[in-house]
């Protein structure tokens, strides 16, 4: 949510921070801004939008000056206009502060500053923090003393850039519960929330752990935790592929990543072998598994759950990461929480795993973004290897996790489930994409249509909700995902004469039942799309998937439902990588 960047170095600044605004897109898009120090003065540019259309306008470029700082706005406090843009500015324009979270005593803060004589031009939660840096310097604080200060003042989540007028020879930052990595190069560094914003640049990098600051010159980093003690921080080296961000051949970000599935769920299995003994060592030497997440990575844990049930006689509950404090109470050192995320960022995760170790449970994970909170945070944690996901669907990601939940399955399953029945499954990814014409098709008839419901069975149940939210997120869309033999308590009401239903039904032990609640929805008028790997006539369209191993078939399945929401979105002329109000990371509660 929000993307941060800063740069300080022998460079233009404003092209590399234009850049970083570009990959960093994904976080928040509703509008962006720049400021840019040169000379002796603060140049601001900010607009409501997107990054391209606010840099037709304000040409960001045109920006002097070797340090700056940027960002790009995921709304929370405060309307999406320029005015509510970021960067923000302290009354007299001497300090200029970019921000990534909540501050979440804002209004109590505004008005001890309003009392002192500050004034505020935005809504936002954020200027409070140019105000209090200002007011820190001020009263004789140096740089540093002025963010110490400031941040002791802030509740709430927050990751911080900011850049000081009389002091252009650094920029400074802090965090907590919201990411920031600087990245080092030779002569120039950069502050960013995610390391695909420098990465071209280098892969040096070192991730600010909760409650430090960073004060980042040309050469030099120097990095305390909130109460001053020096922090010595080891960089780390990340991959130069996880910088490769670009479309390729595809019209958009979602349907490229759709495209890389057979590339994403091979990298998803092959994982280093003592770690992934160790991963399920944890879980065996557990009382209790509590699986946790939130959106699509709550799909997968629902999926692990049918597995490890079947496969591996392991009994777990699946909680969405924002209802966690539901478990208060069941949670105690013997317990493993299993959380599951793309970006490992996801606030309402980060909270839940918080709780679980103050709990003195084990934390265990599943997290696609190297270096992420979530990772650092956990026991252990297993990657998913599916490189960066800019789409803000998740696609890949899903597919990956489920692949992976499958490797670990197998491990813990005492033979139950082997391996190998995951060796054919780039083959079959393959063969399911081959259906694109054909969902292009059916969507163009069905992109129209005001409701959609997916129903699906066990392990398809998950599969259904997945399809659902793909397409509410991309198309807007009402769509509910349904397990197929709860339709007839409720939900068959609304079936009426052409509402398009997706039944999820290859053959397995669910094939009977769910094709007689299919049988009863066409009863009723529904037009029923069949995801399978066998033809019925009940079906008004028919999308084949290959036969395979029936815990693998989640994998097969969702893809056809992924492109579906793609190609409804693309023919109802919406643009599927940025859906209104969404966000890819969600850095908020
Ligand atoms: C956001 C994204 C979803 C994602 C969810 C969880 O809502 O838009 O696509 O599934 O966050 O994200 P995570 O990174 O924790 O998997």
């Amino acid at each position: 949510m929000c993307g941060i960047i800063g740069y300080i170095g022998e460079e233009k600044a404003s092209p590399l921070l234009l850049n970083g605004l570009r990959r960093m897109e994904y976080r928040g898009y509703d509008s962006a801004g720049m400021c840019v120090l040169h000379g002796d003065r603060m140049y601001v540019k900010k607009g409501a939008g997107k990054v391209d259309e606010i840099n037709a306008k304000h040409n960001f470029i045109t920006l002097e000056g070797t340090v700056g700082i940027a960002h790009t706005r995921w709304a929370t406090h405060g309307q999406v206009n320029e005015t509510n843009a970021h960067p923000h500015l302290s009354c007299n324009g001497e300090i200029a502060v970019v921000h990534n979270g909540i501050i979440e005593n804002h209004q109590e803060l505004r008005k001890l500053l309003l009392e002192e004589g500050h004034r505020f031009t935005s809504e936002t939660d954020t200027e409070v923090i140019a105000h209090l840096l200002e007011r820190g310097y001020r009263s004789g604080f140096d740089v540093r003393l002025s963010l110490l200060e400031t941040v002791k003042m802030l509740k709430g989540a927050f990751a911080i850039v900011a850049l000081f007028r009389a002091n252009p020879d650094v920029i400074a930052g802090a965090r907590k519960d919201a990411p920031l990595a600087v990245g080092f190069g030779k002569n120039e560094n950069f502050l960013a929330s995610d390391v695909l914003a420098f990465v071209g640049r280098t892969d040096k990098v070192v991730f600010l752990d909760n409650y430090e600051v960073v004060f980042v010159r040309k050469r030099g980093l120097e990095f305390l935790t909130f109460d001053g003690t020096p922090v010595v921080k080891t960089p780390v080296q990340v991959a130069w592929e996880i910088g490769d961000v670009t479309r390729k051949e595809f019209r958009h970000y979602t349907i490229k990543e759709i495209h890389e599935q057979p590339d994403t769920v091979e990298r998803a299995i092959y994982q280093d072998r003592d770690k992934l003994e160790s991963f399920c060592k944890i879980v065996r030497d557990s009382a209790k598994i509590y699986v946790t997440a939130s959106g699509t990575s709550y799909h997968s844990g629902l999926i692990a759950k049918y597995l490890l049930a079947k496969y591996a006689k392991i009994p777990c509950e699946v909680t969405l990461a924002s209802e966690f404090s539901s478990l208060n109470g069941l949670i105690d050192e013997r317990s493993v929480i299993l959380a599951i995320s793309q970006s490992g960022e996801t606030a309402d995760v980060l909270h839940a795993i918080a709780a679980a170790k103050r709990s003195r449970a084990k934390v265990l994970s599943i997290v696609n973004v190297v270096g992420s909170s979530l990772v650092r945070e956990s026991d252990l944690g297993l990657l998913m290897n599916c490189g960066p996901e800019i789409g803000v669907a998740a696609t890949k990601s899903f597919t990956a996790q489920v692949a992976l939940i499958n490797l670990i399955v197998a491990k813990l399953s005492n033979g139950n489930l082997v391996e190998s029945h995951l060796k054919s499954i780039v083959l079959r990814v393959q063969q399911v994409l081959r259906n694109e014409e054909h969902i292009i098709e059916i969507s163009k008839q069905y992109s129209e249509n005001p409701d959609f419901y997916f129903v699906g069975r066990g392990i398809h149940y998950p599969v259904s909700l997945e399809g659902a939210l793909k397409l509410k997120e991309l198309s807007y869309i009402h769509a509910e995902g349904m397990a197929a033999g709860e339709l007839k308590h409720g939900t068959l009401a609304l079936i009426d004469r052409g509402t398009p239903v997706v039944v999820i039904n290859p053959e397995d032990d669910t094939y009977d039942d769910t094709l007689t609640n299919a049988a009863e929805m066409k009863a009723r008028g529904a037009k029923i799309i069949g995801i399978s790997t066998k033809i019925s006539d009940i079906y008004d369209e028919f999308v084949r998937i290959p036969e395979g191993h029936e815990s693998t078939y989640p994998i097969l399945e969702v893809i056809p439902l992924q492109m579906l929401a793609y190609y409804i979105t693309v023919e109802r002329q919406q643009n599927p990588d940025y859906p209104r109000n969404l966000a890819k990371s969600v850095t908020v509660k």
